[in-house]
């Protein structure tokens, strides 16, 4: 691995061939000035949307920033309130901070305010993460912002209150989960499958919770769960998908898959996520899951799933596996594997792996330079010879890709690709190209009290508002926004194989189990 962090940063800045999306040279000092009044600006978003959040929807799920309304999709539980709490003590925001500490013990997670299904899935990356990620930072380098004889008991008791209400998603004859728990009677629908996505993505969080705790049996049920996907079988195995990869829906009776579809994005994306995220937080116990992972992005590779436009060959984009071989569709959900695979380069020591992420990242990022709002996309497609192109498109001529989902829900992905591919080269441009993706949202979703997602990324002012500001904007948009730019960060990346932190899907950091060693 290269070194990465500020001081490479500050090297490039001094050669002209790296520094030519800037208007000027910068000096060493300029550059840290650049990214701290940077780092100030996101800030001041973040607390600017959290201010319209807390007055006008608090202790509400989510702000609707029009009309200074409100919604509650995640059972009232205040989700916008506990996805924050990470990102405000990053930022060390004390009087954010303070206010979710005094409300989160408040909080009955014992039953729903708000509908009468709980995504345990949902439920465990927002509230379980938001929670434990509060505890590990705040007993960690970040205890100054407790007040005075405050500790982090109540937030593992509402842990573990949590985990335990939803521990009867796991009471299936496979041990597969259930996702949508019917909380009135303890109930789900036996019939209806969990997605990969669901079934490979508890584990870190449950995993975090027992060795707080000092409760084994939150990790084992996931653990236990994990070896389905880790040994896959299938209803039909008369076409499989490549080794590593996986299919989508798992029956809940038998823990087999019911379909061989998948690929990196929406549904499936945090399996291949936490296979490795789980090898960053202890690599002697999780070693098996990242020689899945390798499989997995070695297939995609092989197989026929690293893809080029026809007419943008110098871009790259992870198609889906439809059955027997790839089709050309993906979106922002699986703009996270650029970044994934970066981490998996730091960690194994491998630059191969390192520049594959880097090409996957910047093609994500041309998405968002291709449109007039300077935001990317949801969904989008290509093709790679010319005899199937059918319509003449200059958008698609020029840039490679064809829109077919046109809006933007705050998602984090790009940022968080850019930030990773930042740690690891220490390129100056991923921070440029960030600072601009993130300049385009707030130009373009500020709206009222808040944000909001758009209807058209391509279309002047980015068509509609929809009203609705998601909590993971602010556990994971601004936070990547942020992190960037923020050299002196206590939770980066690191530059080798051992890490400190590891972020789990919702982008709220996790002390890892493993030796600790000391930041940088
Ligand atoms: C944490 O604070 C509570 C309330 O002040 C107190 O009852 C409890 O003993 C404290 N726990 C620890 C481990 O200090
Ligand atoms: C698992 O259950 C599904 C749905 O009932 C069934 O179609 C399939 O044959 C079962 N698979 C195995 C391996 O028993
Ligand atoms: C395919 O399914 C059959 C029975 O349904 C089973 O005997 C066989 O082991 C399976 N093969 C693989 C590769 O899973
Ligand atoms: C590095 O990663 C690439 C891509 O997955 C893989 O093909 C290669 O074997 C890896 N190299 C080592 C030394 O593990
Ligand atoms: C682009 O997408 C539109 C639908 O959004 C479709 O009508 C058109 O055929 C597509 N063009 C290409 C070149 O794929
Ligand atoms: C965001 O928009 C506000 C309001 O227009 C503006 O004051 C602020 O400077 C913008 N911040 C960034 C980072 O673009
Ligand atoms: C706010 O707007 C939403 C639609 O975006 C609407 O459903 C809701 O009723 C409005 N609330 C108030 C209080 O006006």
């Amino acid at each position: 691995m290269r070194p990465c962090g500020i001081f490479i940063a500050v090297v490039f800045s001094y050669f002209p061939v790296h520094s030519y999306h800037l208007h000027h040279p910068r000096s060493a000092n300029d550059t840290l000035g650049v990214s701290q009044r940077r780092a100030e600006a996101v800030k001041d978003a973040f607390e600017f949307a959290w201010s319209g959040y807390h007055t006008y929807a608090f202790p509400n799920d989510e702000l609707r920033p029009v009309n200074n309304s409100f919604t509650n999709s995640r059972n009232g539980w205040g989700a916008t309130a506990v996805d924050a709490l990470s990102t405000a003590i990053l930022m060390e925001s004390q009087d954010v901070v303070t206010t979710i500490l005094d409300f989160i013990p408040s909080i009955d997670f014992t039953v729903s305010k708000s509908g009468t299904l709980v995504s345990l899935f949902e439920t465990t990356i927002r509230y379980l993460g938001g929670m434990l990620s509060a505890i590990d930072l705040l007993d960690g380098p970040y205890s100054y912002l407790l007040q005075p004889s405050r500790n982090t008991t109540a937030l593992e008791r509402q842990a573990v209150s949590l985990a335990t209400r939803m521990k009867f998603a796991f009471n299936t004859p496979s041990g597969i989960p259930a996702n949508n728990l019917y909380f009135p009677t303890d109930t789900y629908d036996i019939s209806v499958p969990t997605g990969l996505a669901v079934a490979g993505s508890l584990i870190l969080e449950w995993t975090r919770l027992s060795d707080l705790v000092r409760l084994l049996d939150f990790a084992d049920l996931t653990q236990h769960a994990e070896e389905y996907l880790l040994h896959p079988r299938y209803t039909n195995n008369k076409s499989l998908p490549l080794p590593g990869l996986r299919g989508t829906d798992i029956d809940l009776r038998n823990g087999s898959f019911t379909n061989v579809r998948g690929g990196w994005g929406g549904g499936d994306d945090s399996y291949y996520e936490y296979l490795l995220k789980m090898h960053v937080y202890d690599p002697e116990q999780f070693s098996t899951y990242k020689d899945e992972w390798l499989k997995a992005v070695d297939s995609s590779v092989s197989g026929g799933m690293f893809s080029h436009p026809y007419t943008r060959p110098d871009l790259t984009f992870l198609s889906s596996w439809n059955g027997p071989k790839p089709t050309d569709v993906t979106g922002h959900l699986a703009c996270f594997a650029g970044g994934n695979w970066i981490l998996g380069g730091i960690v194994l020591g491998n630059q191969t792996l390192v520049e594959l992420g880097q090409q996957l990242t910047d093609s994500c990022a041309e998405t968002y330079s291709a449109t007039i709002t300077g935001i990317g996309p949801e969904g989008w497609t290509w093709e790679v010879d010319d005899d199937d192109i059918k319509v003449d498109n200059q958008f698609y001529d020029d840039n490679g890709f064809n829109i077919t989902s046109i809006d933007y829900d705050l998602r984090p992905e790009v940022l968080e690709s850019l930030y990773y591919a930042y740690r690891a080269t220490g390129d100056p441009k991923y921070q440029e190209w960030s600072w601009k993706a993130f300049q385009a949202i707030n130009a373009t979703c500020r709206v009222g009290s808040g944000f909001s997602s758009i209807t058209n990324v391509n279309a002047p002012h980015g068509g509609k508002f929809t009203n609705f500001q998601e909590s993971y904007m602010f556990a994971e948009t601004f936070k990547y926004a942020w992190l960037i730019h923020a050299e002196d960060s206590k939770v980066h990346v690191g530059k080798g194989e051992a890490q400190n932190w590891v972020f789990n899907t919702e982008g709220h950091p996790f002390k890892v189990r493993a030796k600790q060693i000391e930041g940088h």
